[in-house]
C-alpha cells in the first residue's frame, strides 16, 4: 500500500480544515479587542472572506514546519498578545496537519482496501462464472454419456435375445445341415432315375404288349412319371429353402458382436424376410420389390436386426389378411428402403412415440416396446434416418435413408 501526497506542503486552508472560520475569526477579534483576519501566504485565501483591513494593520507569520504558511492580520495594538495568538494558532495548525494526514491515510487505505476488495469480487464472479459454465457442461456431458451407456444397454438386450436364436440355429444347423445335405444329393439322384423311366416308358407304350399296357393304364405311369420331376423339384426347393433360413438364423448369432463388411443390403432384407417367414405368411402376403443398390460398408447383422423388427412390427399390424411391400432403391445419391404395410395405422397422438424407448401398445410380456428404438439407434450409428407416416386403418410406411459409402 503506498500513501499518496503524504509528505507534500499542506496549504493554511487544509492546515485550519479542522476549525470552523466563522467561529475562529470571531473569537480572534474578541480575544484581541480589535478586527483580526488570516491570509494565506500566497494571499489566495482569507479565512471565512473577512474583507481587507485598513493599511496600518499589523502582518505576523503564521508558521508551520519551518515554512510561512500564511499570516494574521490585526489592528490590535497589543503585540505581545498578538504573538501569543499566532502562538495558539500555530499550534492548532500542527494539530490541523496531524489530523489532515490521519484523514488522508485513513482515505488511502480504505480507498485501496477497496479496490482491493473489489478486485477480489471480481476475481469471484469470474470464477463463479467459470465454475458455472463448467458445471452446464459436465451436465451435458454426463447426459449425452447416460444416453450413449442407455442405447448401447438397449442395443445389447435386443441383440442378445436374436444371438441367443441364432446360437441356437448355429447349434441346429449343424445338425439339420447334414441330412439336408444328402436329401438333396438323393432328391437329385432320384430325379435322374425318373429320367430313367421316362424313356423306358416310351419303350413299354410302344412294344404292343397289351397286358402291360393294361396295368400301365390303371397305375395311372403315365401321370405318375408326368408328376414325378415336379413332386422331386418342389422337394429341391423346400430343401433348399430349410438349408437357407437356417443359415439366415445363423446370421444373428453375432449380431452382439458383429463387426463391419461390405454388403448388398437385398441381401439382408431377403435373409430377414426368411426369418420372419413363418410369422408374415398367415397374416400378410409379402412383396419385395428390390432394386438394384451399391454395395454398403456395414454392420450386417444390425441391419438385418432392424429389417427383422420392422417386419415383425407390419405382420402385428395386420389386424385381417393384407399386404407388406419392402422397396429398395437409389434415390438422390442415397440408398431408400422402405416397409410398407396396410394394417391398421399409427393414431396422430401416438405416431411421435413410437421410436421412444419402451413405448408399446401391445399388450404386456407381449412386446418389450425396442424395437423401434433400437433400429433407430443403429440406423443412426449408421449415418441413416428413418421416418414414418401413417393413416390409420390404411396402413403405415417405414422409410429408411443410408448415406452410400463403402470405403
Ligand atoms: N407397422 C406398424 N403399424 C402399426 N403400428 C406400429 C407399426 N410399427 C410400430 N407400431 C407401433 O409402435 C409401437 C412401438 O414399436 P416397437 O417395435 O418399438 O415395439 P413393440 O413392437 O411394441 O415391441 P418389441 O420390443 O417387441 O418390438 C408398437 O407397439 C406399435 O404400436
Ligand atoms: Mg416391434
Amino acid at each position: 500500500m503506498s500513501v499518496r501526497g503524504y509528505d507534500r506542503a499542506l496549504s493554511l486552508r487544509e492546515l485550519l480544515s479542522g476549525v470552523a472560520p466563522g467561529k475562529l475569526s470571531a473569537a480572534l477579534t474578541v480575544l484581541l479587542g480589535a478586527p483580526a483576519r488570516i491570509v494565506s501566504a500566497d494571499g489566495g485565501w482569507v479565512m471565512d472572506d473577512v474583507p481587507a483591513l485598513i493599511e496600518s494593520a499589523k502582518r505576523l507569520p503564521l508558521v508551520h514546519d519551518l515554512e510561512i504558511a500564511g499570516f494574521l492580520e490585526t489592528t490590535a495594538a497589543d503585540q505581545g498578545h498578538v504573538r501569543a495568538i499566532a502562538i495558539i494558532l500555530e499550534s492548532f495548525m500542527r494539530s490541523g496537519a496531524r489530523y489532515f494526514m490521519a484523514s488522508e491515510m485513513h482515505i488511502e487505505v480504505v480507498k485501496t482496501d477497496f479496490e482491493e476488495l473489489q478486485r477480489r469480487h471480481e476475481a469471484l464472479t469470474a470464477s463463479e462464472a467459470r465454475y458455472k459454465a463448467l458445471s452446464a457442461h459436465l451436465e451435458e456431458r454426463v447426459k449425452e454419456q447416460v444416453n450413449t451407456i442407455e442405447s448401447a444397454r438397449r442395443q445389447l438386450y435386443q441383440a442378445e435375445k436374436l444371438a441367443s436364436v441364432g446360437q441356437l440355429a448355429a447349434g441346429v444347423a449343424h445338425e439339420i445341415n447334414n441330412p439336408i445335405g444328402f436329401i438333396r444329393s438323393n432328391l437329385s439322384t432320384a430325379q435322374s432315375y425318373v429320367q430313367k423311366f421316362q424313356h423306358v416308358a416310351e419303350r413299354v407304350k410302344s412294344s404292343g404288349d397289351a397286358a402291360l399296357a393294361g396295368a400301365w393304364q390303371s397305375a395311372d405311369l403315365d401321370f405318375v412319371l408326368e408328376d414325378f420331376p415336379s413332386l422331386l423339384q418342389e422337394s429341391v426347393d423346400g430343401a433348399d429353402r430349410v438349408a437357407r433360413i437356417v443359415s439366415d438364423l445363423k446370421g444373428f448369432s453375432n449380431v452382439d458382436q458383429a463387426g463391419e463388411e461390405i454388403v448388398d443390403l437385398n441381401d439382408n432384407i431377403r435373409s430377414a424376410c426368411n426369418v420372419a417367414a413363418n410369422q408374415i405368411s398367415n397374416r400378410a402376403d409379402l412383396k419385395l420389390a428390390l432394386g438394384e443398390l451399391p454395395k454398403l460398408r456395414c454392420k450386417p447383422g444390425h441391419l438385418s436386426q432392424v429389417f427383422l423388427n420392422l417386419l415383425l412390427n407390419a405382420a402385428h399390424a395386420m389386424k385381417q389378411r393384407g399386404e407388406i411391400l419392402i422397396q429398395s432403391g437409389v434415390e438422390n445419391n442415397q440408398i431408400v428402403i422402405r416397409f410398407k404395410d396396410n394394417g391398421c395405422g399409427i393414431p396422430p397422438d401416438i405416431l411421435p412415440r413410437i421410436f421412444d424407448p419402451f413405448f408399446t401398445t401391445n399388450d404386456v410380456g407381449a412386446g418389450t416396446g425396442l424395437g423401434l428404438t433400437v433400429s433407430r439407434d443403429i440406423i443412426l450409428a449408421h449415418g441413416g434416418s428413418i421416418e414414418a407416416s401413417s393413416t390409420t386403418d390404411a396402413g403405415t410406411t417405414f422409410t429408411i435413408h443410408f448415406p452410400i459409402r463403402n470405403t
